[in-house]
């Protein structure tokens, strides 16, 4: 194992990443005020209030009825984890390559290794890195001759959300979609001047943030991957590129500008962070921390939306008026939305679909309801931001005609908007901000889904429909929803239909002036993070009642406020700050971090979710220096991860390198895609 570098051992940030993340990443969210200074009552409020006794009683009673298309649902669980506990403590076998089918690996031990660090027996590669060429034409990377033409039709930056889709009639192909989250210009350039970014600087990092769709390979027998470089599939869409405003609020005098008098036609996609992947073969993309890019902000709307009032750290609106919010102040209106794309089009023009709300979009998760209509679940990465999720009124069309896809195209544009308020059901009095368990055993409890508009119609007394779309935190502030701990990503079990949302973190839960803890949100400046287990009433979606409770509370498992689903919690590996999240084929649930407070690297995790294993957490891989773990897919035979900012530690630069990863010493530290397979070739963890 490698020791940390010197350049580690500066004042760690909040959640545990560097400043020269933050400042990147999210503008330095984290370091700005909170911008829900709503005096909207959070879950702790709400016990004898707003849900009487009586609609949480009902609302709970909903939840257990176990639906044909969702399977069983919380209700459903008690009895099978009372259950698991005497099998649980027979089946114990700390660290032995035993546990939940699909999850049978030796765990990797937490460490600060330089490097990709896999279960013992499996093998990696790196499928594509920053600057790969994809696009017919593009050169091969050199960081000295680096242009924005070149990068246009080279991969981006910082990958973040993954996903591979079937390739049909291409033996052995799939297509790779990559979100490129945003740029680390001390540690793309060569001598870089943050002060004073040239217009070149500027255009390249334009072409190497939004989205990469490139077809790769397998190799026979093994899970490895390399691109197809020059497939007419493979496209670049950046900052520069055309999108198209559709629904609702499409048109609407919010989104129009002098350069777009239509209020329909968006240049770019920016701070793409997770997405989803939906079953009618398009890929969905959060726009996350856009405000970061917009200078001069001034009001009230940009404040919740957290627009800097001057500069701007990367100075792009000297090089383009529409970054200067004093000059377009509706520029910034048209980012904060989920993008849908059709990767098996290359000529479409992605959508930016208003239905779905304006936020910081960390991603989009759908599942299908009982009748076929798609329910997309979406949270906002911020502290005390919310959940949301949206309905759509119409079912996908099964099949691949023309009009099957042409229809389903539209299926985003149409339904109704919610935001959750989460009730917990144990008195107040037993949350201290430890993070001890109730009386009752579990942090638990109902929620409602509160609607915000449908279609035209606004449900939010004093907004306009075109207002809740395109400021949804303002609506969601006004009717109650609850202030959660960061809502990363989220994923449907295919299993049994529980939704999971990781809470990241939240360092001012409960600090002075802020909201305290709740039973969903229960520790006080919450380091480690937690995920939320949620279950729905899956023949109803018009449903307002969800039944909710804690899965996970991370951190270290000799930490007394941690809790693994009442996993023995000798059995289990640390973890800290989940992010994103992925399901295998079995109903595992995959987990990467970001920003590990335990202080060691970020890394992706396996747990079980159903039977007797659950809450069994073991570690699969780590990354390097400076990295976070993003996009995992897990398929039979591979597991995908998107290696993002390595060597992102306060200090480094390009000629100041705090990480050799990839290539070693003296080549440019590049965020790449990784493949990880068994040696044997056999599927991953059985
Ligand atoms: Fe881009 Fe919320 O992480
Ligand atoms: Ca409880
Ligand atoms: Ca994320």
């Amino acid at each position: 194992m490698r020791k940390l570098l010197p350049l580690l051992t500066g004042t760690p940030h909040a959640g545990g990443r560097s400043a020269l993340t933050c400042r990147y990443r999210c503008g330095d969210a984290c370091f700005h005020e909170v911008p829900n200074t709503s005096d909207n009552e959070y879950a702790g409020d709400v016990i004898a209030s707003a849900l009487s006794r009586r609609s949480v009683m009902r609302a709970a009673a909903v939840v257990t009825v176990a639906t044909a298309a969702g399977g069983s649902v919380l209700g459903a669980g008690a009895p099978e984890a009372q259950a698991a506990t005497a099998a649980q403590a027979a089946a114990r076998r700390p660290g032995a390559s035993s546990g939940a089918r699909g999850l049978r690996f030796t765990p990797v031990a937490p460490n600060t290794a330089d490097e990709v660090t896999v279960p013992r027996g499996y093998a990696q590669n790196v499928v594509i890195r920053w600057g790969e060429p994809i696009l017919r034409g593009a050169p091969a990377f050199d960081p000295d001759r680096q242009s924005a033409k070149a990068q246009a039709g080279q991969f981006g930056y910082n990958n973040d959300f993954l996903s591979l889709l079937p390739l049909r009639g291409e033996p052995g192909r799939q297509i790779l979609v990559a979100n490129h989250e945003y740029t680390d210009e001390v540690l793309m350039f060569r001598g870089y001047d943050p002060e004073n970014p040239t217009r070149e600087q500027v255009e390249i990092a334009w072409a190497a943030h939004g989205l990469s769709v490139v077809v790769v390979q397998e190799e026979h027998r093994t899970g490895r991957l390399t691109p197809v470089t020059r497939h007419p599939l493979n496209r670049r869409l950046t900052a520069t590129s055309v999108f198209e405003l559709t629904g609702p609020a499409a048109g609407s005098d919010l989104l129009k500008t002098s350069a777009d008098p239509s209020g329909r036609k968006v240049l770019g996609t920016l701070n793409n962070c997770a997405g989803g992947t939906t079953p009618w073969g398009t890929t969905l993309h959060g726009e996350e921390n856009f405000n970061q890019y917009f200078a001069n902000g001034s009001t009230a709307t940009d404040k919740r939306y957290g627009l800097g009032s001057g500069a701007t750290e990367r100075k792009w609106e000297r090089f383009d008026k529409r970054f200067d919010a004093k000059q377009e102040p509706n520029e910034s209106h048209r980012f904060g939305w989920v993008v849908e794309l059709d990767p098996y089009d290359p000529d479409s023009t992605p959508r930016k679909r208003t239905a779905l709300g304006r936020f910081k979009h960390e991603a989009a998760q759908p599942r299908l309801t009982d009748d076929g209509r798609p329910v997309v679940y979406m949270g906002d990465d911020e502290r005390f931001d919310y959940f949301y999720k949206f309905v759509s009124s119409k079912r996908m069309m099964k099949g691949n005609s023309r009009a099957a896809r042409e229809h389903n195209l539209t299926l985003l544009d149409e339904g109704t908007l919610y935001v959750a308020k989460l009730t917990g059901d144990s008195p107040a009095a037993e949350f201290d901000g430890t993070g001890r368990l109730p009386g009752d055993g579990e942090f638990d409890g109902s929620g409602v889904w509160i609607p915000l508009a449908t279609g035209d119609v606004s449900h939010v007394p004093g907004m306009t429909a075109d207002e809740v779309y395109v400021f949804t935190r303002l609506a969601a502030d006004k009717v109650g929803a609850t202030k959660m701990d960061r809502p990363e990503d989220v994923e449907p079990s295919p299993r049994t239909g529980r939704v999971y949302v990781a809470l990241t973190n939240n360092s001012q839960r409960g600090t002075t002036g802020k909201p305290g803890v709740d039973e969903a949100n229960p520790r006080a400046k919450n380091k480690h993070g937690q995920i939320l287990e949620l279950a729905e009433h899956w023949d109803d979606p018009a449903a307002d009642g969800f039944a909710w409770r804690l899965f996970l509370v991370a951190g270290d498992p000799d930490d007394p406020s941690t809790y693994y689903a009442g996993y023995p919690k000798e059995s289990v590996s640390p973890i800290s700050c989940p992010d994103n999240v992925a399901f295998d084929a079995y109903g595992n649930l995959w987990i990467s971090t970001d920003g590990n407070a335990l202080g060691t690297h970020d890394g992706l995790f396996g747990v079980a979710t159903h039977g007797e294993r659950r809450g069994e957490l073991k570690q699969f891989l780590t990354v390097p220096v400076g990295a976070e773990t993003c996009g995992p897919v897990i398929q039979n035979r591979r597991v995908l991860v998107a290696v993002q900012h390595p060597g992102e530690v306060d200090g480094a630069s390009v000629e100041k390198p705090a990480s050799s990863w990839p290539d070693g010493p003296g080549k440019l530290v590049r965020p790449s895609v990784v493949a990880v397979y068994r040696e044997d070739g056999r599927p991953i963890g059985v």
